[in-house]
């Protein structure tokens, strides 16, 4: 009866356009569908390949290369990492504030061998060792210069591995306050070249210790890089991080963690939303793709 009335009173051509239109909207929702499931599979085979090439210890990640080039390119990187530290202690603070100039020194100082494709625009900066500053060169400048501005006198560094990034920032951020001391902490003692960088840099160690370490203690900056999970970031930051001038995280946008409880980049963006109105938030990204960035809370103390 509502079928007769239906064709009756509804045109043949417009039950064939809602037929048509009905059928469009299934197969959209299928391709909709697919498209998801491909860029699941996607995001997992990234994840993978990210974690396996970071994996690699840095003994098997040149394993066709024999250890006595290894050997050869690691003291050759650290011969030039103390030519390029001693040369910041000898620019001056106007050189020191030139991007372009410090961006030269960076580069200089290089970055360590990795087998990331990420690291493909910043080719000139890579070391043949494992030697060097694990960050992109243009974020660090970026970091280094905002630092720069507020001339700090103590600087915290949570996780600090082979201290490639604590000797370029102590260096040039002890140009800036001459009673300027930089905290490294980390859980091994991975630190290269220690007695010599000790010996010209206001250095000091705390290895083995991690943030619970220093609970309540006032920094002007804190720079949490240590464990990647969503709660050992989150710890540093509870620990320590809350209570300095300026917390700074790496890896803000670092998709690789995020199977550890969301990793760096759910804990980076509970603390921005949670500080967004009473600190300065800055977040220093360069590559579009999820990878590195570094994440600034000014509490404008
Ligand atoms: C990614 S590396 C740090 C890289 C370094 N900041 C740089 O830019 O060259 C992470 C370091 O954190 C250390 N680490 C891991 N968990 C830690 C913790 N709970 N407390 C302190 N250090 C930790 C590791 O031993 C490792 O050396």
């Amino acid at each position: 009866m509502f079928y007769t009335s239906f064709t009756q009173i509804i045109p043949k051509s417009l039950r064939a356009f809602l037929r048509d239109r009905d059928t469009a909207f299934q197969k959209l929702i299928i391709s909709y569908e697919n498209l998801k499931l491909e860029h699941e599979n996607l995001k997992l085979f990234y994840h993978n390949f990210e974690s396996e090439n970071q994996n690699l210890s840095s003994e098997n990640k040149n394993k066709n290369i024999p250890n006595v080039m290894n050997q050869k390119t690691l003291e050759y990187d650290l011969q030039k990492g103390r030519i390029v530290i001693e040369s910041i202690l000898s620019s001056s603070l106007e050189e020191l504030k030139n991007r372009d100039f410090l961006l030269e020194k960076i580069k200089a100082y290089g970055c360590p061998y990795q087998g990331w494709s990420l690291y493909s625009p910043y080719q000139q900066y890579i070391n043949a060792s494992d030697y060097g500053s694990l960050q992109i060169p243009t974020e660090l400048v970026d970091f280094l210069i905002y630092c720069i501005q507020k001339k700090p006198q103590s600087f915290l560094e949570i996780g600090v591995m082979y201290g490639g990034f604590s000797v370029l920032c102590c260096a040039v951020l002890s140009k800036f306050n001459q009673n300027f001391r930089y905290i490294c902490v980390d859980i091994e003692d991975n630190f290269r070249d220690w007695d010599y960088f000790s010996s010209i840099l206001p250095l000091k160690k705390a290895i083995p210790a991690t943030s619970a370490d220093f609970i309540g203690s006032e920094f002007d900056v804190v720079y949490i890089d240590a464990d990647h999970s969503y709660h050992g970031m989150k710890r540093d930051f509870l620990n320590v991080g809350r209570y300095g001038k300026i917390c700074a995280f790496h890896d803000i946008n670092a998709a690789e963690y995020d199977h550890l409880e969301g990793g760096t980049r759910r804990c980076w963006n509970e603390l921005k939303l949670s500080y967004c109105q009473s600190a300065s938030i800055l977040e220093i990204s360069h590559i579009a793709e999820e990878w590195m960035g570094i994440g600034i809370i000014d509490f404008n103390k």
